[in-house]
This record gives C-alpha cells, sequence and structure tokens, in this order.
C-alpha cells in the first residue's frame, strides 16, 4: 500500500523475540530485562497479523529478534510464512552462532535470504564486543551458507577504536566469497551512545583505497535504505547504510513489528500501534487490516536522529530487530 507520503510500503520486519544468546555492547546492555513469555506474540498471532500485511500488499518479510534463532520453533514459522498466499519473500537476520546446524532446512524451505552480523575478524575483539568466544562457529556458518546456495549478506558496524582499522579486512569477504558486505552506521540507541560512529563516508575512502574501482552498482534493484557498490575485484558487493548522515526516509518502504504486537512505523520514531490486543481478542484478518492501513497511512515522514531535541521512540535494537 502507500502511505500519505506517496511511498510503497511492501516490507515488514518482524522480530520474533527480544532475547538474544550475544550482548553486543552497542545492542544490548547486560541487565537489560526480558519481556516476559505472555507478552510476545504466539506465532499464530503473528502470522495473522502478516496475513492481513499481505492483503495490504507487504509481501517481503523479514524476521529478526533480539536473535530470531533463540526462539523456539522458528524453523516452523519461517516454513509457514513462506508459504502464506501472496507472500513473496522470506529472509533472516541472524548472528549466525546458532546457524549451521539449521542451513540445509533453512535452504529447503526456500529462505530467500540471511543476513549475518559480522563486526570483527579478530577472535579477542569479538568476545570482548560480544560477550562470547563464537567467531569460529559464526565464519563456518557463513561459508556452509554459501555452499547451501543461500544468499549472504553480511552486516558490520564501523566502530571507531574497535574494528575501524579492519575494515578492508572484513570487505575482502566478498573478494573470496560471493557475499554482499554491508557497512552500517551506528545509530544512537541507548546502549550504541557510548560508542563512536564511523560515517559511512569515511568507510567509503578507506575502502577506495584497496578498491580504486568500487563504484555505484547502476542496474540497482530493490529498495532497502542500503547503497550498493561494486569492484572487478569482488564477488559480492559493498553495501552501506548510512543511518545517521544519508537521507533515505524519501524512498522508506518498510514498517516493523515488534515481538509484543507493536506497529513500529518508523525505526526512530515512537509512532504505532500496538495490535496484541487485536489479534488477542479474535480479530478478523480484515478487521487488523483496517487498523493497520490506517496507521501505515500516517508513516512519518523522517526520522529523528540527527535532531537533538526528539528523543525518538528507540530504546535498544533488540527490541526492534535493526
Ligand atoms: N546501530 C546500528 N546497528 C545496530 N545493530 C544493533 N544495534 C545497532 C546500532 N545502535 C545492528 C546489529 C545487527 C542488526 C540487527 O542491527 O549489528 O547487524
Ligand atoms: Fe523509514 Fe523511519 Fe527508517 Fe526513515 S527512519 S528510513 S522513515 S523507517
Amino acid at each position: 500500500m502507500t502511505d500519505a507520503q506517496g511511498r510503497i510500503i511492501d516490507y515488514m520486519r518482524i522480530s520474533i523475540t527480544d532475547r538474544c544468546n550475544l550482548r553486543c555492547k552497542y545492542c544490548m546492555p547486560d541487565d537489560l530485562p526480558s519481556v516476559c513469555h505472555h507478552s510476545i506474540l504466539r506465532y499464530e498471532e503473528i502470522l495473522r497479523i502478516c496475513a492481513a500485511a499481505v492483503g495490504l500488499g507487504i509481501r517481503n518479510f523479514r524476521v529478526t529478534g533480539g536473535e530470531p534463532l533463540v526462539r523456539r520453533g522458528f524453523l516452523d514459522f519461517l516454513t509457514k510464512l513462506k508459504q502464506l498466499p501472496g507472500a513473496e519473500s522470506v529472509s533472516i537476520t541472524t548472528n549466525g552462532v546458532l546457524l549451521e546446524p539449521y542451513l540445509d532446512d533453512l535452504a529447503a524451505m526456500g529462505l530467500d535470504g540471511i543476513n549475518i552480523s559480522l563486526d570483527t575478524l579478530n577472535p579477542q575483539t569479538y568476545r570482548e564486543l560480544t560477550g562470547t568466544d563464537a567467531l569460529d562457529a559464526v565464519l563456518s556458518s557463513i561459508h556452509k551458507a554459501v555452499v547451501a546456495n543461500l544468499r549472504v549478506k553480511l552486516n558490520c558496524v564501523p566502530l571507531l577504536g574497535i574494528n575501524d582499522r579492519e575494515l578492508p579486512e572484513i570487505a575482502a569477504l566478498a573478494q573470496t566469497l560471493p557475499v554482499d558486505v554491508r557497512f552500517i552506521e551506528l545509530m544512537p540507541t541507548e546502549a550504541g551512545r557510548p560508542f563512536r560512529p564511523v560515517p559511512g563516508e569515511r568507510v567509503r575512502n578507506i575502502l577506495r583505497e584497496r578498491y580504486p574501482d568500487l563504484r555505484p552498482v547502476t542496474e540497482w534493484r530493490g529498495s532497502g535504505p542500503a547503497r550498493y557498490e561494486q569492484s572487478d575485484s569482488l564477488l559480492g558487493r559493498i553495501g552501506y547504510i548510512d543511518a545517521l548522515t544519508g537521507h533515505f526516509c524519501r524512498a522508506c518502504n518498510r514498517i516493523r513489528l515488534t515481538g509484543e504486537g507493536f506497529l513500529k512505523l518508523c525505526l526512530y520514531h515512537d509512532a504505532g500501534i500496538s495490535l496484541r490486543e487485536l489479534v488477542r481478542s479474535g480479530a478478523t484478518v480484515e478487521e487488523l487490516q483496517q487498523v493497520m492501513a490506517a496507521a501505515i497511512e500516517s508513516k512519518p515522514e523522517h526520522h529523528y536522529f540527527g535532531d537533538a531535541g526528539m528523543q525518538g521512540g528507540i530504546g535498544n535494537m533488540s527490541r526492534i530487530g535493526g
């Protein structure tokens, strides 16, 4: 469907849990309490909301967390979502730690893509940043996902003084593997604020020293916030999500559903509506559609990251799923 700004909204990100097996320092503080299970939507409830979304033209879904793989039954849920009449694509965003044993099943159910978070190739930095010694497991998952013919994108958040010296090495994964490597500007969430972002423009300059022929991908298909570049030396593309310095709200195509059933209209904005009571009171798909359509119509024009006076509606990314 189209919102009041004329933007086509065809993509929904669904957080199925706020829980995570890692504690990435910029994402999820150690002492963050988990949402109680009763408050989290059941899979059937999420699927009913998705059925309503499909009717509104929202046909592409990304399942996130927290870490989606820590929620029991996720594979069955993804399979049902993929089989939902009218659903076009279903992908997931994961930290990759628990991924390997599920790869064959994910490929078999027709998963359209996996985004895997990878901020460092240094085992010690990985341990310090995430609280877990799991770099090898993630790298192994990445390789095996490629072998399983799954479409893989890697997400790296450049952090000054932590991984900024490794960025060319991380980008070089696209040289040996057919994966897109994307650099995401750190967003000033509660947990993110103590860290210093590296602006996308600076990352581009760093990478151009190693791959001088990096140039924007011209045959651009897709509508997310990432802008891609290609080099003849690389099998995959390099992507930039300039969450802070980029101005992509004009082309925004997405809404978000939190684990608690809040339909969030913009990542950095309070605007939205809880669908939980509605879906739990037995609302029909048509009733859900009406409420969702009215909310989406009023999607905010743009975010307020850059505006010091506006707090915005962002707590931590683990509750929203990126
Ligand atoms: N800024 C940018 N990206 C973030 N993520 C988590 N917190 C932030 C933040 N403050 C990213 C993770 C993961 C994705 C789901 O969100 O690195 O790749
Ligand atoms: Fe869209 Fe909101 Fe993200 Fe802007 S901040 S691109 S309006 S979701």
